[in-house]
């Protein structure tokens, strides 16, 4: 039993993890795993805002309503916590004033030889514009490149996502080319522009260190 634990924990270190808190103007932001009772709100949320996910989100056989009703989400997280559990995602909700706001999701976790992963992110619109995002983003990628001991991030967006382009701007991620017919979302097969970080990139401190000394977040 001994040695099982300590291989799993050699597979996927840093995990599971809360992190944060860090404040923005839209109030407090932390990670934390998802859940199985975050269902209600995640469901709440994303068939509210349907139009403004559907345009940058991988696309839903089945419909938007019925693949994000609150019955979808039992099965979605059991296949997160699965993936965590294997080492080969870190799937966490974002969490506001102690709310579920929206999804940073690290995924397609490979080690050695690579050390490397996607990160994807969404959040609530109603809190949108105010830094929820990229502190939470900042926080995940300083854990990914601290206790999970990764080497390279990367993540994907359309051209024509100006918000999401905001979000890695904000936070260094260096272009790196496009990605053609990349990723089904919206009905079609959709080019990607990709971003990536590696751990020689990172500033002192980290991403969320320097959010708080450029003014855009402050620590409790
Ligand atoms: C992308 C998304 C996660 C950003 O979340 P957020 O919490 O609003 O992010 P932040 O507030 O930290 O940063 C957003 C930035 O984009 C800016 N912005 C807003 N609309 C913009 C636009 N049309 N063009 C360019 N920048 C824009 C905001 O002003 C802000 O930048 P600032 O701090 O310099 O003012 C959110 O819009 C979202 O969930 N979108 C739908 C899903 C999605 O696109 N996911 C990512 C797929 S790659």
């Amino acid at each position: 039993m001994a040695h099982a634990q300590s291989e799993y924990v050699g597979r996927h270190p840093g995990w599971p993890a809360r992190l944060g808190p860090l404040d923005v103007r839209a109030g407090r932001v932390e990670l934390r795993p998802v859940k199985l009772f975050d269902g209600a709100t995640w469901s709440e949320i994303r068939i509210r805002d349907e139009q403004h996910l559907v345009r940058w989100e991988p696309s839903t056989p089945g419909g938007w309503a019925r693949r994000n009703a609150p019955a979808e989400w039992p099965g979605r997280w059991w296949l997160l916590r699965g993936a965590a559990r294997r080492g080969a995602a870190l799937p966490f909700a974002i969490v506001l004033d102690g709310t579920l706001v929206g999804q940073v999701m690290i995924g397609n976790v490979v080690r050695e030889p690579l050390l490397s992963a996607y990160v994807g992110y969404w959040c609530d619109a109603r809190v949108n514009g105010k830094g929820v995002t990229t502190a939470a983003v900042a926080l995940a990628v300083d854990h990914c490149f601290g206790a999970v001991g990764l080497h390279r991030l990367e993540a994907t967006v359309r051209p024509e996502n100006g918000p999401s382009l905001r979000v890695l701007a904000k936070l260094g991620f260096r272009e790196e080319g496009l990605f053609q017919r990349y990723l089904d979302v919206d009905g079609a097969w959709r080019d990607h522009l990709c971003f990536a970080l590696t751990a020689e990139e990172m500033p002192l401190g980290g991403l969320a260190a320097r959010l708080v000394a450029e003014g855009r977040a402050g620590r409790p």
